[in-house]
């Protein structure tokens, strides 16, 4: 009887521990920057692209050093790219309910993400989240649309950054020990010449989004445009 659980117990260990290797193979066969998907020519507002949209957001809120980036990543959660993201948070295409993804979000505790001291993403962020998901979770990207004379606060320059910046630029602790969540932290490092600079990425700054993809240059001329305007609360 006692061997009979023995070699359970050794039976169990061992197919953990298959689970486990085959856990860290599955992704040979995803680059860590796969190309990007053909772009459909203009953005459809009602729909939510991936590239645009939520790999931007979840690289600066989830994918910081220490949390769920390549090197480091916690519990084999990787929010680096689209496969990694899809299958690491148990995306259920059309089923945001239902996705790890998107309820760990609103959990309470020490299950939600981000955790503790980062802030918890807005109800705005969370909804890009959910509608893609809700949408087919599909790697879409657009382009087109833009435009580098349309430059108000609220409508262009608050949704850039929220989504490729607050997540490391807010919270008790933000990256830098500079807060980009609202207008009156934005327009400080507008006025110093650092919001430029680091989009930009001209010399003498830190190239920013750290680690990410670097703005469109319609989005840094956007930026451009705002500030040269006197950087208005509009
Ligand atoms: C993944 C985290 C992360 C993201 C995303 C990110 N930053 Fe940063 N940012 C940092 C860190 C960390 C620093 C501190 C300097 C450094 O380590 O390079 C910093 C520094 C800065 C600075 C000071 C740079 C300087 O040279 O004085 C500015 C301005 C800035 N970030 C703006 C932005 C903007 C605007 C975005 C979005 C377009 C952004 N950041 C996205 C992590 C991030």
């Amino acid at each position: 009887m006692v061997r009979r659980i023995l070699f359970s117990m050794a039976f169990i260990l061992f197919a953990f521990m298959v689970m486990q290797c085959k856990h860290e193979t599955d992704f040979i066969d995803f680059p860590a920057n796969p190309d990007l998907p053909a772009p459909s020519g203009s953005c459809d507002p009602d729909s939510v692209y991936f590239v645009n949209s939520v790999l931007p957001l979840l690289k600066s809120s989830c994918a910081m050093s220490g949390c769920h980036d390549l090197g480091t990543a916690r519990s084999g959660i990787m929010m680096t790219d689209y496969y990694r993201i899809k299958i690491t948070g148990e995306v259920k295409p059309g089923n945001s309910g239902g996705s790890k993804l998107y309820k760990v979000l609103s959990k309470s505790g020490e299950s939600k993400m981000p955790p503790s001291p980062y802030a918890e993403l807005s109800d705005d962020q969370k909804a890009i989240i959910a509608k893609w998901i809700d949408q087919g979770a599909r790697y879409n990207y657009c382009t087109g649309e833009c435009n580098p004379d349309n430059y108000t606060f609220s409508a262009v320059i608050y949704p850039i950054i929220s989504v490729n910046c607050k997540g490391c630029h807010s919270g008790n602790q933000p990256s830098g020990g500079i807060k980009l969540d609202d207008y009156a932290s934005i327009k400080s490092v507008a006025d110093n010449g650092a919001l430029y600079g680091s989009v930009a990425h001209l010399a003498g700054y830190s190239q920013m989004p750290k680690d990410g993809i670097k703005l469109s240059e319609c989005n840094i001329n956007q930026i451009k445009n705002w500030i040269d305007n006197g950087a208005p609360n509009n």
